[in-house]
C-alpha cells in the first residue's frame, strides 16, 4: 500500500492546432496510504486527467507525483503498481470471466498456480464464483463491473484508481455496488482514489473529499466537513441534493442584533447569530446559505420568533419519510427538506417556516467567497 501526493501537478494537452488545452492546474493533494480519497467535480474539470497522470497514461506538464515516497513522473506505467478501474469495463468479449481475471497475471508470468490463486480469492471477494464460465456478453452490467473490478483486484496494487465505474449502472445497482466498494476498502487495506461528478456516491463512500473546478481543488476534507463548512457557493452547491438555497439580501444591524433582510421585497427576515463574522457582514450584500434541511415548518403550537419568516407553499412532493416542499418567498423559489408530513392540500397557503439560526451561511454575493 502506499500514499499518492501532487505537488503542484498542470496537465496541458496541446489541441490539433498546437493551441493549449488546460485540464489540471496547479493541483496539490495527499491521498494517505490505505484512504478513500473521492475527487468530486463537474464534466471537464481534470478529474481522468488527474488519474491517467498517476497511472503513468498521460505525462505531466509540470510538477510532481509521487506514490510512496517516490517520484514517479519517469517511472513507466507497468512499473507504477497502481491498477485503473475505467467506466467502460472494456472486458475482453472473447474470453470467459475467469480468464478476464487472469489476463493482467499472465501478460506479466505469473506462474499458472498463482493465478489460479489470486483469481478464486477475487472471486469470492466480489461474488461471482459462479460466473466464471461466463463470457462477458452474457453478464449483467452490474456483473461486468465486479469482473472489471476483480482484474484490478488481482493484480494487488499499492494504489487503486476507479474512473465513474458505476456511473453506468442503474440505481439499484449502483447502490449495491457503492456499498460493495466500501466493504472492499475495509478489507483489501488499501489506498483509492475515486473519481466521479456524483455527489451522493462522494459524500457516502469517501473517507474524504476533494472538489475539483476547472482543473485546481477547491476544497477537501471529510465528507461532513465540506458539507457543513463550504469555503464558497461552488463547494456548497456542489454537494447536498436538493442544492442549498442561496438567498441575496443585506444584514443590517437592528438593536446590536444582526438581521438577514431578503433583497427585491422578498418575505424572508431573519435575525443571525451575534458570531463577529456575521456583524462583520453588517451593512452589506450577502448571499444567505440554507440547506433545506436548515428551516422547518412551524408546526401548531410552536411560536414564531426572530428567525421565523412567512413564505407561501407552491408544491409539495411526499416522499414518504419526509416531504420535499417548494416554497415562494415573492422573489426567491425556497427548497425545504421538511421532517414532517405536509399535506398536498396546503399547497397555495401562507406558511411560517424557521431558519435554525446555527445553520445558516453567508457568501460573498461577487466571488462566492464563505463570509460566515
Ligand atoms: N487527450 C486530450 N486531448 C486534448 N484535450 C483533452 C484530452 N483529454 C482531455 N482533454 C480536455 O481536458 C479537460 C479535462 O478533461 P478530463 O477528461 O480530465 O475531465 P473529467 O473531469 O474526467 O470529465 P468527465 O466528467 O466528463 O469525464 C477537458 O477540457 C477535456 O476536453
Ligand atoms: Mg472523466
Amino acid at each position: 500500500m502506499a500514499s499518492v501526493t501532487f505537488k503542484n501537478v498542470t496537465k496541458i494537452y496541446r489541441g490539433r492546432r498546437g493551441e493549449e488545452i488546460p485540464a489540471v492546474l496547479d493541483l496539490n493533494l495527499e491521498v494517505p496510504d490505505k484512504s478513500f480519497v473521492v475527487l468530486l467535480g463537474a464534466s471537464g474539470c481534470g478529474k481522468t486527467s488527474t488519474l491517467r497522470m498517476v497511472a503513468g497514461l498521460e505525462n505531466i506538464t509540470s510538477g510532481e507525483i509521487l506514490i510512496g515516497d517516490r517520484v514517479v513522473n519517469d517511472i513507466p506505467p507497468g512499473e507504477r503498481d497502481v491498477t485503473m478501474v475505467f467506466q467502460n469495463y472494456a472486458l475482453y468479449p472473447h474470453l470467459n470471466v475467469a480468464d478476464n481475471l487472469a489476463f493482467g497475471l499472465r501478460v506479466r508470468h505469473f506462474p499458472e498456480k498463482e493465478v489460479a490463486r489470486r483469481v478464486r480469492e477475487a472471486a469470492a471477494i466480489l461474488g461471482i464464483e459462479n460466473l466464471l464460465d461466463r463470457r462477458p456478453r452474457d453478464l449483467s452490467g452490474g456483473q461486468q463491473q465486479r469482473v472489471a473490478v476483480g482484474r484490478a483486484i488481482v493484480r494487488q496494487p499499492r494504489v487503486f484508481l476507479f474512473d465513474e465505474p458505476l456511473s453506468n449502472l442503474d440505481a439499484k445497482m449502483r447502490g449495491q455496488l457503492r456499498a460493495e466498494l466500501i466493504k472492499l476498502h475495509q478489507r483489501l487495506q488499501t489506498t483509492i482514489l475515486y473519481v466521479t461528478h456524483d455527489q451522493a456516491e462522494a459524500m457516502t463512500m469517501g473517507s474524504s473529499i476533494t472538489v475539483m473546478r476547472d482543473g485546481a481543488a477547491e476544497q477537501s476534507g471529510p465528507p461532513l466537513e465540506l458539507y457543513r463548512n463550504p469555503v464558497n457557493t461552488y463547494v456548497a452547491g456542489f454537494l447536498g441534493s436538493p442544492s442549498m438555497n442561496f438567498i441575496r439580501g443585506s444584514i443590517a444591524n437592528q438593536s446590536c442584533a444582526p438581521v438577514f433582510r431578503e433583497s427585491g421585497g422578498g418575505t424572508m427576515e431573519v435575525e443571525l447569530p451575534r458570531d463577529e463574522r456575521v456583524l462583520h457582514a453588517a451593512g452589506r450584500e450577502v448571499l444567505l446559505g440554507l440547506r433545506p434541511e436548515s428551516f422547518q415548518p412551524l408546526m401548531p403550537g410552536e411560536k414564531p420568533d426572530a428567525a421565523t419568516f412567512p413564505a407561501h407553499l407552491d408544491i409539495v412532493e411526499p416522499t414518504g419519510a419526509e416531504s420535499i416542499c417548494y416554497l415562494q418567498t415573492g422573489v426567491n423559489t425556497l427548497v425545504c427538506r421538511s421532517r414532517h408530513l405536509i399535506s398536498p392540500r396546503e399547497t397555495g397557503h401562507r406558511m411560517l417556516f424557521r431558519a435554525d439560526p446555527s445553520q445558516v451561511l453567508l457568501f460573498d454575493p461577487v466571488d462566492g467567497r464563505r463570509l460566515a
